[in-house]
This record gives C-alpha cells, sequence and structure tokens, in this order.
C-alpha cells in the first residue's frame, strides 16, 4: 500500500509549504518537490488544498452509560463520523460507575472499541472511586499504555470522586507520569443550587446554567489547582467554558502548575440563549459546564490565539433529542448532559475561526491536532507531519461550501446542534496509516482497522 499526495499546501503547526507526500504503508517516508509515482502507488492530486496532519479529539464519549441512558453512538458511527470530519484519533472517556473496578471498566471500554473504531482511538482512564483496590489496577492499566486519567469533580453521587480521591489520585499520577484531566464544577454548589431551582418551580432547560453559574467551574478549577500545586502533579482541564475559570488556570500557571487546558467548539460559538429555547428545544445544548453568556466566546478565542488554551475539543456526548432529552422534560436536572459536535469540529472551527480571522492555520493545526499529541504523548507519531509520522492526513477542500444538518450527518443522533450553519471547508480526502478512509464526504475506510494507540507515561 502506497499513496503520493502531490502539489498540497502542507500546513503544520510550524510551517507552511507546498510539496509531494509519499506514504509507504502505514507511514510518511518522504515529503519533496516532484516526487515520481513509484508503479503501483495511488496518486492523489491536491492541487488548491492544504494537507493538515490528522486533527484528534481530546475529548469524546462514544460509550457513556451516563444518567440513566447511553450516548448513542457506537465505535462504528462514531470513528466513521469523526473521520468524515476530519479526526482521525479520539482520546474516549473510559468512564466506570463506581460500583465498577477500574479494571473491569477498562476492559468494557476496550471491547466495545475492538474490532468496530474505523480510526485510531485510546482512552483517558476514569477514576471514579479510590479505595483500597485502586490503585494497583490502574498501575497495570497505566502499563498496559494508558497516560492519563479522567476526574470528575462534579455529578456528585455518580462519577464525582471526593478530596481524598482525588489527593491518592494525582499523588499515584505523578508518581507514574500521567497526565490527569478533569472535569470542574463544585458539586455540592450545583446540587444544592438544581435543589433551590427545582423547589421555586424552576424546573426547564434554562434553569440548567442557571444551576452552574461560571464561579461554579472557577471554583471547580482553583480546587483541582491546589491540589495540583501540592502534589505536583500535572493536570488538564477539560471543557473549560468561561472566563472565570480561564483566570483560575491561568493564575495557577503562574505559580507553576502544570495545566493544559481545553475548550470546546460549542463553548467558542454557542451561548447559553440556545439553552433556553421555547417547547423543550433548549435540551438539544443542555451540558456541563452549560453554554455562558457570549461575552465569554470572544476570552476564549483570545486564550487559543495567545496560545493560553492549548485545545478545542468536542466532549462528544450524543442523545436523542426524541427519545432522550425528554428524560428531563419536567426536570431539567434529568436531561441527559451533551451536545454532539464529533463530525463538525473541524469544519466549525475552520470555517469560524480560521476564515473569519480569529486564529490563523497554525493556531489551527496547534489546538486541533499538535498540542493533545504532545500533551498526551503521541508526538511525533500523532499531530504533524515529518517522515516517520503516521499517515494520518487532512486533504481539505478550501472551496467547498455546505450546510450542517442532522439529515446529512454520520454521528447516530437524531439532532444537530449546528442545525443549518453554513460551512466554509471540508475534507476531500483522509487517510488512516495510509488507507484512504473518506473521500468527499464519504466514509470509505474499513470498519475495525482503528488501532488502540499505547501512550508511554511522561517523565514529570
Ligand atoms: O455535558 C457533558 N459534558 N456531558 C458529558 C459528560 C461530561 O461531563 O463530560
Ligand atoms: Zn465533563
Ligand atoms: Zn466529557
Amino acid at each position: 500500500m502506497s499513496l503520493l499526495i502531490k502539489n498540497g499546501e502542507v500546513i503544520t503547526g510550524d510551517a507552511r509549504y507546498v510539496a509531494d507526500i509519499y506514504c509507504e504503508g502505514e507511514t510518511i517516508t518522504r515529503i519533496d518537490q516532484n516526487i515520481e509515482a513509484p508503479a503501483g502507488a495511488e496518486v492523489i492530486d491536491a492541487t488548491g488544498k492544504y494537507v493538515f496532519p490528522g486533527f484528534i479529539d481530546p475529548h469524546t464519549h462514544i460509550y457513556l452509560p451516563f444518567m440513566g441512558t447511553h450516548s448513542k453512538d457506537t465505535y462504528e458511527t462514531g470513528t466513521q463520523a469523526a473521520l468524515v470530519g476530519g479526526t482521525t484519533t479520539i482520546f474516549d472517556m473510559c468512564c466506570p460507575s463506581r460500583s465498577m473496578e477500574p479494571g473491569e471498566g477498562f476492559a468494557t471500554w476496550q471491547a466495545q472499541a475492538a474490532g468496530k473504531a474505523a480510526c485510531d482511538y485510546t482512552f483517558h482512564m476514569g477514576v471514579t472511586k479510590f479505595d483500597a483496590n485502586t490503585e494497583a489496577q490502574l498501575r497495570a492499566i497505566v502499563a498496559a499504555g494508558v497516560q492519563s486519567f479522567k476526574i470528575f469533580l462534579a455529578y456528585k453521587g455518580a462519577f464525582g470522586i471526593d478530596d481524598g480521591e482525588l489527593y491518592q489520585t494525582l499523588k499515584l499520577a505523578k508518581e507514574l507520569g500521567v497526565v490527569t484531566t478533569a472535569h470542574c464544577e463544585n458539586e455540592t454548589l450545583v446540587a444544592e443550587s438544581q435543589k433551590n431551582l427545582l423547589a421555586a418551580g424552576s424546573t426547564g432547560t434554562g434553569a440548567h446554567h442557571e444551576s452552574r453559574p461560571p464561579r461554579v467551574e472557577a471554583e471547580g478549577v482553583q480546587h483541582l489547582m491546589t491540589f495540583a500545586e501540592l502534589t505536583g502533579a500535572p493536570v488538564y482541564i477539560v471543557h473549560l467554558s468561561c472566563r472565570e475559570a480561564l483566570e483560575e488556570a491561568l493564575r495557577a500557571r503562574l505559580r507553576g502548575v502544570q495545566v493544559g487546558i481545553e475548550t470546546l467548539i460549542q463553548y467558542l460559538l454557542i451561548d447559553k440563549s440556545y439553552a433556553e429555547l421555547p417547547d423543550f428545544e433548549g435540551a438539544k445544548f443542555v451540558m456541563s459546564p452549560p453554554l455562558r453568556d457570549k461575552a465569554n466566546q470572544e476570552v476564549l478565542w483570545n486564550g487559543l490565539r495567545q496560545g493560553l488554551v492549548n485545545t478545542v475539543g468536542t466532549d462528544h456526548a450524543p442523545f436523542d433529542f426524541a427519545g432522550q432529552k425528554p428524560m428531563g422534560k419536567d426536570d431539567f436536572t434529568k436531561i441527559p448532559n451533551g451536545i454532539p459536535a464529533l463530525e463538525d469540529r473541524i469544519n466549525l472551527l475552520y470555517t469560524y475561526g480560521v476564515k473569519t480571522g480569529k486564529i490563523d492555520l497554525h493556531t489551527f493545526v496547534h489546538v486541533a491536532s499538535t498540542n493533545a499529541a504532545k500533551i498526551f504523548g503521541l508526538f511525533p507519531r500523532k499531530g504533524t507531519i515529518q517522515p516517520g509520522s503516521d499517515a494520518d492526513l487532512v486533504i481539505y477542500d478550501p472551496a467547498y461550501r455546505g450546510k450542517l444538518s442532522a439529515r446529512t450527518q454520520v454521528m447516530n443522533v437524531d439532532y444537530s446542534g449546528f442545525e443549518g450553519w453554513p460551512i466554509e471547508g471540508r475534507p476531500a480526502v483522509v487517510t488512516v496509516r495510509g488507507e484512504v478512509a473518506v473521500r468527499d464526504g464519504k466514509f470509505v475506510g474499513t470498519v475495525g482497522r482503528g488501532q488502540f494507540l499505547k501512550r508511554p507515561a511522561i517523565a514529570v
């Protein structure tokens, strides 16, 4: 299997040039001018197109038992959707319930993905409790190639951990060279506020964001930062949504805390007014932390542009508007949380970030691919275009014009949070380790070819 991509404009985090890229087997082996096609090589003309490194989504929930239901995608549907949208590697959250042992959780998520994923994948290992049996199992999971944990400071009584468990997790993470990713919201403040709102008769979708104001998230971040500072463990804040939380993270950075910051395409583009839409339409836009006042969007874009916010993910958590969101019809606390976006992240970030001049092409590549690879131990195998890297390439057509819609999406969910939004550009061809997986918006790859990516622990 060999592939020659000719005359594309190669864009990485640091470089921009027109060249040919030759891939032999699964790997990029040569980048040069005027490469002759060897016999049998497939040749793709990328004239007038960008060639980006395969994009990486650092935060997805393809398989998620949550709030009494399951996220809708499977590894088959979710990874095809990822590829159509230009994402060639996903970090799925392995989230065992508190009644499940970590080893059992890891095996469950592995079994969900094996033989079904079309793109490459890895996990952030959820630590949803820390008892006498936890440590040995986490050590084994890290040894199996999982270099990151996931903790929740939210979801009291479900995934949420207490301060003792937080301390033990970070202490172990520091010892093992593991990055701990964290959902930061103060779960007690959320629970008390939910009770008050329901008691006052506020049951609708708009009450969701009232129950989780920016200060609740900022407190979660500040809390994590204190524990990270005192344990010396490297951490990564997932789905940061607002100015207050960002300020707490940046303050901690100045104190020397090693903290990565992720925001989501949803927070950059849609605001809390969507969650207030009438006739329960707002339920499509219920997620946690919630959508915020529009003013936060400029802060997040500035954070990306200035290199303060490191990654843009999706937190892809698809729940149907018809069958699943109505679980919270009369009580907003029961609406399954999540806004699907795995397929749309790159086209939205390009259209509303690059094309509008909010970020340049290099920042685009950094925040949608390279930085995640660097933070989570995949670089330079993933996240860049150079000889020796996996041949995960996105040949991107900036001349494409289209609209997002649930009717045409590959994601297995019955609505789009971006219904009717115009996009200006999309992947023309996507390759996964040298195999063409997408052509002209259609998946043409191989289900089951996606590999579990082993990631070594980092030196801390
Ligand atoms: O609303 C969200 N974010 N749903 C998925 C679970 C999580 O908190 O990441
Ligand atoms: Zn979360
Ligand atoms: Zn999440």
